[in-house]
């Protein structure tokens, strides 16, 4: 068994789509662990982005997750890697791009704007849920 951080950004909140989002989480047979609504601070958004720091996109990457709530959800699946399977599920990072089928793809058209945020190796995974709950360690 692993587990993964899934992060229904502010734009999915604002849009009513976290339902449909974590519908998907669940057909795919994933269980969730964890689900809280949740206004993300700047500091935390600093530390769970801290690998684009350097990027030019970084300042409007932050403002955009902080600027309303954000559904924080840790789903687990039965293999080592439920980070890859929600990776698949949310599909590549530019919405314009992403296929049809995929939760960006289906949803959306802007690269900020991209709905749904999900682990990227089990080290990501482990790190991630750390910093959104501790308290499942
Ligand atoms: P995420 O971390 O949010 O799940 O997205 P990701 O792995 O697909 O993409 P990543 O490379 O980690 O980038 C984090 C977020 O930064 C924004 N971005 N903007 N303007 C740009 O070229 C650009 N590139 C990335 C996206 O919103 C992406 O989700
Ligand atoms: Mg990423």
């Amino acid at each position: 068994m692993s587990r993964s951080l899934v992060i229904c950004k502010p734009d999915a909140v604002e849009r009513r789509l976290t339902g449909e989002i974590l519908r998907r989480l669940e057909a795919k047979g994933l269980r969730l662990v964890a689900v809280e609504l949740r206004t993300i601070d700047d500091d935390t958004a600093r530390r769970h982005y801290a690998e684009h720091e350097a990027k030019s996109f970084f300042s409007d990457l932050v403002a955009f997750i902080i600027r309303s709530p954000s559904l924080l959800v840790v789903v687990e699946g039965p293999g080592d890697d439920t980070w890859e399977v929600v990776r698949t599920l949310i599909g590549p990072t530019d919405p314009a791009t992403a296929p049809p089928g995929t939760i960006r793809g289906d949803f959306g058209l802007e690269v900020t704007e991209n709905l749904a945020h999900g682990s990227d190796s089990r080290q990501s995974a482990q790190r991630e849920i750390d910093i959104f709950f501790p308290s499942l360690g």
